[in-house]
């Protein structure tokens, strides 16, 4: 099994998540720092920036913004992405960990969108990467990340679920079978990716995804650690509904002490 973020799954990633509505989740980050920034951010660090989606759009509305990944395949869709919107300041992106890296700069605000605090699935990984984000937040500034959310997890259940996506000249089934370990608020997600042309398959590869998923007291508990002070969990994207057993994913934002 591959590890996550590999070739095939960056190359199809834009396209298994067309229908995210990158622009719409700016709008909710803008309204977030406008509601809770003290003064105005202008400077963004998005860790596990992915193919650069939020970066992009937030370049475009005149943030500084730099992006970090481990993945090198999802960082060259994130270069050749924004290069082709011809910005004045387009993002920088760097290859990095999150739960180590060090930019040697502070940012007014920090996010980790689409799960990535998730993919950290330790105690201890959780705790590095919101550490990274404190090292990286002027005082003051804020950090915002949506996660799974554990209540509804554990209602609803992950299942099989097929996804099919058109491509040049065919079509791509994305096959994901979610596991849970609810001891350590885990789920594993198995992938398979399989290309046809007309009804042949032409290609075929697998990952293996593990989801940490969250409860409110220990998002606190771990914020306060990294040096955050807690601000609000509200659905995500409805940010303004309180989350319940059918909210899988929330959206946190904290405040740097
Ligand atoms: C689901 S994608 C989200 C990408 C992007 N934020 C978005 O909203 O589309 C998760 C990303 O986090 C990155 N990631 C996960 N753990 C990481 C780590 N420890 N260090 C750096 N990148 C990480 C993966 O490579 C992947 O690009």
């Amino acid at each position: 099994m591959k590890e996550a973020f590999g070739k095939t799954y960056s190359e199809a990633y834009d396209a298994f998540y067309r229908e995210k509505d990158y622009g719409a989740e700016c709008d909710l980050i803008q309204l977030i720092f406008n509601k809770y920034g003290q003064g105005k951010i202008t400077r963004v660090l998005d860790l596990g920036s992915g193919t650069g989606n939020h970066a992009c759009h937030l370049a475009a509305r005149g943030y500084r913004v730099t992006g970090v990944d481990a993945s090198e395949h999802m960082l060259n869709y994130a270069r050749e992405k924004c290069a082709a919107t011809d910005q004045k300041n387009p993002p920088e992106f760097h290859q990095g960990d999150i739960r180590s890296v060090k930019l040697g700069e502070k940012y007014g605000a920090v996010l980790m969108m689409f799960a990535v605090l998730g993919y950290q699935v330790t105690d201890a990984d959780v705790l590095a990467a919101l550490k990274t984000a404190r090292n990286h937040t002027d005082a003051g500034g804020l950090l915002v990340f949506d996660t799974w959310y554990g209540p509804a997890v554990l209602n609803e259940k992950p299942g099989r679920r097929v996804l099919k996506i058109p491509t040049g000249d065919g079509y791509c089934l994305r096959t994901g079978e979610g596991t849970l370990n609810v001891e350590q608020h885990i789920c594993t997600v198995n992938y398979h990716l399989q290309y046809f042309t007309e009804d042949k398959m032409i290609s075929e590869s697998r990952e293996t995804h593990l989801m940490r998923y969250f409860f409110g007291d220990e998002v606190k508990l771990f914020l306060r650690e990294a040096g955050f002070s807690f601000l609000r969990m509200g659905a995500f994207p409805d940010f303004d509904k309180e989350p319940s057993e059918d909210t899988w994913n929330v959206i946190t934002v904290a405040k740097a002490e």
